[in-house]
């Protein structure tokens, strides 16, 4: 592939193509009224609990929570990528994909400069004892130094630039793949120009799946700052979707029993030589969903390593809450702490792949590291302990996927806190207390207020809004009240106006065509998410008047919240009048019971 697929043209793809024909020519579906149901093919089930929505041209599994588009059941079944599995379905509708030129003269040739890089840098390592040295120091043989392609850039400005960069469409190419850095001229220097972005650093190339060099990490050669440096964001490469040593991990096998996820470069190139090939790194990012996703496609399992120092820790709590609403039936979700003081590569040194290989059986399961950090956290001896959890966890349990595998972590959560699972269910279940964003839960023997109105137990009113406009972007095209969106702002507002802005652009909008403008995004997850839900409401009629409702309120809201400044404010200054009193009293009371808006997608 070169360069990325127009918009436009997925645009067109989606409105072709149907889901029911794709998935249907894969799995045996069966018509259950307006729909389609089958056993998932995802996991292992007796009664199907797939289902095939040709309306929203979305598939659900009820059972493991797999949820997507056309394209995301390509990608799902085929474990295709997502250009690849773009292709495949416009192939089938006989579409060829055009390819946006990235600037100039397209990103294809990109990769050829990458690879010349790579090379060179290999040529350096050969030609330099010190970096030969300093790798065999930290014990890595010649194979591994072949088999991932490592190398060095030399302590110059511009040892790469004097090699490739000969004239100014070169230089310009070299920018583009990250390789060299345009000079700052501000301070008034003459010569302007470039220089070499890596300099005296072992060279660790990232490969895509195919095992083009997309971009460069590199490590300083003994001490020095930062002590690693990688590839800037390019067209090539996006850091939160790759995996350091997945290319490697594949060439030497194609079926893995399960993917552990380190830290470091040199953990995974360390965890390799010793002949753990199943271990690749996250890029000095925190793992995102997309990385679990492309993870998942190839296998169900995934451990987490972390570092046993309070770094480590840290991350490890930052993944589980990454990885919370991929947690479905039939996925195992794991972590592994090292002892303190140790990351990958030093315990492999220490123990063997032996000892390390033990302590990835004993890896904790997802389940078990979120009840013990919660019983830290939580000192279930105080009288409110039990109602202080439940609000902990009900955040993190409404993010998971509704399954078996979230029904026995409640079983399990119950039994720790000695409360029947039943009242556990519905105290986890219950709403935020107003204004609170779920950070306090009522307290358990007290009855939940019963709300009315529109958002009587469907969650916060952004969120509703905007899983209406997923399951009926058809709706919004009689949608009124649009204007009044301008007035609303709050965190979360700005999704909720380009979905509707979006579904009022699309020729054929569906579900579908809508989640596949948020690929890309950080939203995509949790949008998927609130489309794999049950509808609010049934037919496009009736998601006008709702969605117009809630806009409506949610504008009124803040409205209302603008004289509630106002009048603090003035309470501040010069005091307000009874009348005055009284109508801030009302506001606040008022925005109690409608309060309690809760975290937006792409809002945590
Ligand atoms: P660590 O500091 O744990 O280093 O960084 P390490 O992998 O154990 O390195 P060695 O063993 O000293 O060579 C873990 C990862 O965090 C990112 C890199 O991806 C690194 O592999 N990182 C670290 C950076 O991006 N920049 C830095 O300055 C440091
Ligand atoms: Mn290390």
């Amino acid at each position: 592939m070169s360069g990325r697929i127009p918009q436009a043209f997925i645009d067109e793809v989606v409105a072709r193509s149907d889901i029911v024909d794709v998935v249907g020519s894969r799995v045996q579906l069966k018509k259950a009224g307006r729909e389609y149901k089958a056993c998932c093919p995802f996991h292992s089930e007796k009664t199907p609990s797939f289902w095939v929505s040709p309306d929203k041209q979305f598939y659900h599994c009820f059972g493991c929570g797999a949820h997507g588009t056309a394209i995301g059941f390509l990608m799902q079944f085929e474990k295709l990528e997502f250009p690849d599995a773009v292709a495949m379905l416009a192939e089938r509708v006989g579409l060829e994909v055009p390819r946006e030129a990235g600037t100039g003269a397209g990103s294809g040739d990109l990769y050829e400069w990458l690879s010349r890089a790579a090379l060179f840098y290999q040529q350096c390592l050969r030609d330099d004892a010190r970096a030969r040295a300093y790798l065999a120091g930290r014990g890595i043989t010649d194979a591994t130094v072949a088999d991932f392609a490592l190398g060095y850039a030399p302590d110059s400005w511009n040892a790469l630039l004097g090699r490739f960069g000969t004239g100014p469409e070169e230089r310009r190419r070299l920018q583009q793949a990250g390789l060299i850095i345009e000079r700052d001229t501000r301070g008034g220097e003459r010569a302007a120009g470039f220089y070499d972005r890596f300099r005296d650093r072992v060279m660790f190339p990232i490969r895509d799946s195919r095992g083009r060099v997309i971009a460069f990490g590199g490590r300083i050669v003994d001490q020095g700052e930062p002590k690693y440096l990688n590839s800037p964001e390019t067209p090539l490469f996006h850091k939160g979707r790759e995996l350091y040593g997945l290319y490697e991990a594949r060439r030497a096998q194609t079926e893995f029993r399960r993917l552990v996820v380190v830290e470091g470069y040199m953990d995974a190139v360390r965890l390799h030589q010793a002949g753990i090939r199943y271990a690749v790194a996250t890029l000095g990012t925190a793992t995102t969903q997309e990385h679990l996703h492309k993870i998942f496609r190839l296998t169900s399992e995934v451990v987490f390593s972390f570092d046993g120092d309070r770094a480590g820790r840290a991350a490890a709590w930052r993944a589980l809450d990454t990885a919370l609403p991929l947690a479905a039936d039939g996925r195992e979700i794991k972590f592994l702490f090292l002892p303190e003081g140790h990351d990958p590569d030093t315990l492999v040194a220490a123990e063997g792949a032996a000892g390390f290989e033990q302590r990835v059986q004993e890896a904790l399961p997802l389940s078990e590291y979120l009840l013990r950090e919660l019983r830290t956290a939580i000192d279930l001896e105080h009288i409110d302990g039990r109602a202080k959890l439940a609000a902990r966890v009900r955040p993190l349990f409404q993010r998971m996927p509704e399954g078996v595998y979230r029904e026995l972590l409640t079983d399990r959560l119950a039994s720790e806190i000695h409360l029947p699972a039943e009242k556990l269910r519905s105290l986890l279940a219950a709403p935020a207390e107003p204004g609170r964003r779920g950070t306090a839960a009522p307290a358990p023997d007290r009855p939940v207020r019963p709300r009315t109105g529109l958002s009587a137990g469907r969650g916060p009113l952004l969120r509703q809004a905007i899983t209406l406009v997923l399951h009926h972007p058809a709706a919004v095209q009689r949608l009124s009240a649009v204007d009044q969106l301008e007035q609303i702002d709050q965190p979360g507002i700005a999704v909720l106006r380009e979905l509707i802005a979006q579904a009022r652009a699309l020729a054929a909008p569906t579900t579908a065509a809508l989640l596949e403008r948020w690929r890309d995004r950080p939203e995509h997850a949790r949008l998927a998410e609130l489309a794999a839900r049950m509808p609010l409401v049934a037919g496009a009629e009736a998601a006008a008047s709702e969605l117009g409702q809630a806009i409506q309120k949610l504008a009124v809201t803040q409205g209302a919240g603008r004289r509630v400044d106002e009048l603090l404010e003035k309470a501040r200054e010069s005091g307000l009048n009874s009348e005055e009193k009284t109508e801030l009293n009302a506001l606040l009371r008022a925005k109690g019971r409608a309060g309690g808006e809760g975290p937006a997608p792409g809002d945590r």
